[in-house]
Order: C-alpha cells, then sequence, then structure tokens
C-alpha cells in the first residue's frame, strides 16, 4: 500500500516555496500527496507567526493534526515554519504526540530527518537558524502544474524593524547563487511555467558577490520562453535608481510593485525602525510611476503601533489618498514576544485599533473600486491560470496583478489571452475574451 502525505501550508509565499520543497522530498521518500488529512501518513502544517492571530490558529490546527494519531496511531505529525522556529521542543513538549518540529532553516536536512523519525520513533526539533538554505541546491522536478511558480532568492532579514518577529524566526539574511536561480528558472520554464515571482523578505536587497538585484532580473528577462516576471516583497529603503529604471527597460517585469510603507508618520516610521521617511517612500513613488506610467503599487500598512496618535494616523491616511494603492493589506499592530516593540508604552486599546482599521479599509475600498472601474472598456492581456472559484468561468491576471474572469473553453488555461473589460468590482474584473 503506498504511503500518502498531506500539507498544510499558512504564512507567506517564502512558506509556500518550502512546502513546495517538502513535497518535493516526501515524493521522493515514497509517499503521494494526498488532499485528505485523514488518509495520510504523514501530516505537516507550515506556519506563520507574524502576528498573535496567525500564531493561535497554527497551534489550534495543530491540535487537530495530532489528534488524528488517536485513529491512525502510526501518522507521523509535523510542524515546520516560523511557529515551529520560535517555540521548538516547546512544541514536543506541549503536543506529547508530535514527531517533528522543523525550522525554516532546516529543511535541507529534512531528507534525513525523515528517515530518522520514520525509523525509530525518535521525536525531534531541528530548529538552527544559523544554517544556510541548503534546500535549495540542486536540481528540482517541479510538480505544481500551474503557470506560475515561485522562487525564493534570498532567506531571511537584517532589518529588525521594531514590531516584527521574522528575523528571529527566518535569520539573517542569505542570498542564493545566481547561477541556480537561473538553473531553477529554466528549469521551471521547460516544464511549462510562463510567469515566475522571485520572493524573498526583502528580495530587493538581494545581492551574490557581484551580483545585485537588478543584473538578476537582467539575466531571468533573457529566458526565451518566460512571460513574465514578478518580485516580492521589497523594501523602501533598498530600492535603488537601477532597480526602478529595470521597471522601464525589462519588458518581462510586470508592471507592479508591492511596496510595504507600514505607516504614514515620520515619528511612527522612526519608532518602527522602517529608515525612511514619508517624504523618501513619497518620492520613490513618484519615481517609479514616472520610469513606469502604469505600473499597479500595492502595500502593507498597520494601525494601533504603540503611541499612534490620532495625528499620526490621520498621516497614514492622507498618505494613502494621496498615493491612491491599487491595493492595501492593512493590519492590526500585534506584539510579538522578544522584539522590541513589546516594552514600549503607550499601547493602543483593541477598540481603537479595530477603530483605525475600519477607516482606513473603507477610504482604500474606495480607491480600490476607483481605480478598477478605471479599466472598464479597456483590452487588458490576461495569464489564465485555470477555472474560477464558481467553476463556471476562467481566471487569471493582469500585469498588474489583477483578477480577471471571463467566459471561455478550457482550451485557453495556460495561455495569454486579451480580455475587454465589461465590469468591476473590488475584488475582481470580468471581461469578453476578444483575441488569443
Ligand atoms: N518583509 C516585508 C514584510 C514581512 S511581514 C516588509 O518588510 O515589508 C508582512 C506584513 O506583516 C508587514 O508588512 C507588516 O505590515 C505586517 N506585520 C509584521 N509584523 C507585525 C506585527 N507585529 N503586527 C502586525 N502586523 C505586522
Ligand atoms: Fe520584518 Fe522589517 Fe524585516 Fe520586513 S524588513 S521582515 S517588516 S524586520
Ligand atoms: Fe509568516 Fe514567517 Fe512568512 S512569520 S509572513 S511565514 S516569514
Amino acid at each position: 500500500m503506498a504511503r500518502h502525505y498531506y500539507i498544510e501550508t499558512m504564512g507567506c509565499q517564502m512558506n509556500q516555496y518550502d512546502s513546495d520543497h517538502l513535497g518535493r522530498i516526501l515524493e521522493d521518500s515514497g509517499y503521494l500527496a494526498t488532499s485528505e488529512p485523514e488518509e495520510a501518513d504523514f501530516v505537516l502544517v507550515n506556519t506563520c507567526s507574524v502576528r498573535a492571530k496567525a500564531e493561535q490558529k497554527a497551534l489550534s490546527r495543530l491540535g487537530r493534526l495530532v489528534a488524528l494519531k488517536k485513529k491512525n496511531p502510526r501518522l507521523l505529525v509535523a510542524v515546520a515554519g516560523c511557529v515551529a522556529q520560535q517555540r521548538g521542543t516547546d512544541l514536543l513538549a506541549r503536543f506529547p504526540s508530535l514527531d517533528l518540529v522543523l525550522g525554516p532553516r532546516e529543511i535541507g536536512r529534512f531528507r534525513d530527518i525523515l528517515r530518522k523519525i520514520e525509523n525509530d520513533g525518535t521525536r525531534l526539533a531541528a530548529v538552527d537558524v544559523h544554517r544556510a538554505p541548503t534546500a535549495f541546491m540542486g536540481r528540482f522536478e517541479y510538480f505544481q502544474h500551474s503557470v506560475k511558480a515561485y522562487i525564493t532568492i534570498m532567506e531571511g532579514c537584517n532589518n529588525f524593524c521594531s514590531y516584527c518577529i521574522v528575523p528571529y524566526v527566518r535569520g539573517r539574511e542569505i542570498s542564493r547563487p545566481p547561477h541556480e536561480i537561473l538553473e531553477e528558472a529554466r528549469n521551471l520554464v521547460l516544464q511549462g511555467v510562463r510567469e515566475i515571482t522571485l520572493v524573498g523578505q526583502n528580495v530587493n536587497s538581494y545581492v551574490y558577490e557581484k551580483t545585485r538585484f537588478p543584473e538578476l532580473l537582467q539575466a531571468i528577462n533573457k529566458i526565451k520562453t518566460l512571460h513574465r516576471m514578478r518580485f516580492t516583497t521589497s523594501h523602501p529603503k533598498d530600492l535603488s535608481e537601477e532597480l526602478i529604471q529595470c521597471f522601464a527597460r525589462l519588458e518581462k517585469l510586470c508592471p507592479h510593485i508591492h511596496l510595504p510603507f507600514q505607516a504614514g508618520s515620520n515619528r511612527v516610521l522612526k519608532a518602527m525602525k522602517r529608515g525612511y521617511t514619508r517624504e523618501k517612500y513619497m518620492d520613490l513613488i513618484r519615481e517609479l510611476r514616472e520610469a513606469r506610467p502604469c505600473i499597479a503599487v500595492t502595500s502593507d500598512v498597520m494601525v494601533g503601533f504603540p503611541g499612534e496618535s490620532e495625528e499620526d494616523f490621520e498621516l497614514t491616511l492622507g498618505l494613502i489618498c494621496q498615493i491612491e494603492f491599487d491595493n492595501l493589506y492593512s493590519f492590526k499592530y500585534s506584539d510579538r514576544e522578544g522584539t522590541p516593540a513589546v516594552r514600549m508604552t503607550d499601547k493602543i486599546p483593541e477598540n481603537q485599533k479595530l477603530t483605525r482599521l475600519a477607516r482606513l479599509q473603507e477610504v482604500q475600498r474606495n480607491i480600490t473600486l476607483k481605480k478598477n472601474k478605471e479599466l472598464v472598456g479597456k483590452s487588458i492581456e490576461v495569464l489564465v491560470e485555470g477555472t474560477s472559484k464558481k467553476g463556471q468561468q476562467l481566471t487569471g491576471r493582469t500585469d498588474t496583478n489583477k483578477i480577471v474572469n471571463f467566459n471561455s473553453d478550457s482550451s485557453n488555461i495556460n495561455r495569454l489571452v486579451n480580455v475587454k473589460v465589461k465590469r468591476s468590482s473590488f475584488n475582481s474584473l470580468w471581461g469578453e475574451l476578444t483575441s488569443h
């Protein structure tokens, strides 16, 4: 009887990429994928710890998966990702039948670790955060059968923003050699991938010996049958003039940037240790729009950072209205154990955070609605990814990363098509196919 594995992934694209690697290793070790945890012999949850809520969700999910052992005592249960790194051996104590705690920098050792826990029932926590990310070495088969793929090009973060847990759970910045990234990109393209997103916590601080990020983009831009490339997440303090010019020069680089600003008040930005000012951020957006006028800009923002006054919050709202982001991911500040912000005084009460978040989201909602409405009547290029959630239409994305649904038979899946936009909403656009 074949053995099966089940992986559940929370958090960011870096976790998705890691889950993909873990899946490949499990397949190599004789397991087949299943979408039902009840049918699995090995289950793994890849977790996120960026906010308290994400951590709670991860722990409750892990609790449920561990409970499956009551029915299937031979089941192996593992937790990976940022909660695994943060809690380490504590998780083995908290969940007495949990088999493995695997930190993000330990994925390179997963093959050997798997053998060990399969063979002698060892329970272990592998959470050395200083390891080089060895999992990335070598050639990999890609089995997502999707037209889009991620490549993690750098791991970790050196910025230590005062609220953020990422540098503690993902370790220091380390970039992969460019030849390895290029080989992986070419391999993906050979397997049918047409859009590659380069990912990293600070993707634009990529540097390997003499190769910096713009040079890496230039090399990937030359891959013949690749249609589109993107990158995420960029940090404003490392957005160089050369990188901005890539948006003007490299035809495969999509006109979209995700550039988190976090706050619109210089006082708050300083307390967050972000390393730029409101004015600097606005200048960057202006330069990006000069380089590529159609560029879509999305961002992350936080409300309720310790000491955030009404005036600070108004400055955030003002920046949002001035820039008019295409979309915005907004969060309530959440205390993360071990970060300097935890010890800051003047914490903002939960109800005030909620009120500010709702006000901010209302402002952004109107901007996104307006921007999407401006596209009605226009003809846009869509990379078709598959069937829509309801299953009756096809769905894909514009180069600006907006979702478009339209009627078509499935022969257009994985192709670039032109669609004339007929209707728009907050989340997506609807259109009619005009050409293949
Ligand atoms: N490296 C990226 C972001 C990584 S975390 C960057 O620097 O922009 C993704 C987002 O989560 C952040 O942009 C921030 O808005 C949010 N976030 C991080 N720590 C948080 C915390 N303690 N509370 C609330 N939101 C947080
Ligand atoms: Fe966190 Fe700041 Fe690093 Fe982003 S840059 S991952 S917010 S510490
Ligand atoms: Fe979450 Fe870890 Fe990514 S904390 S956002 S999964 S780096």
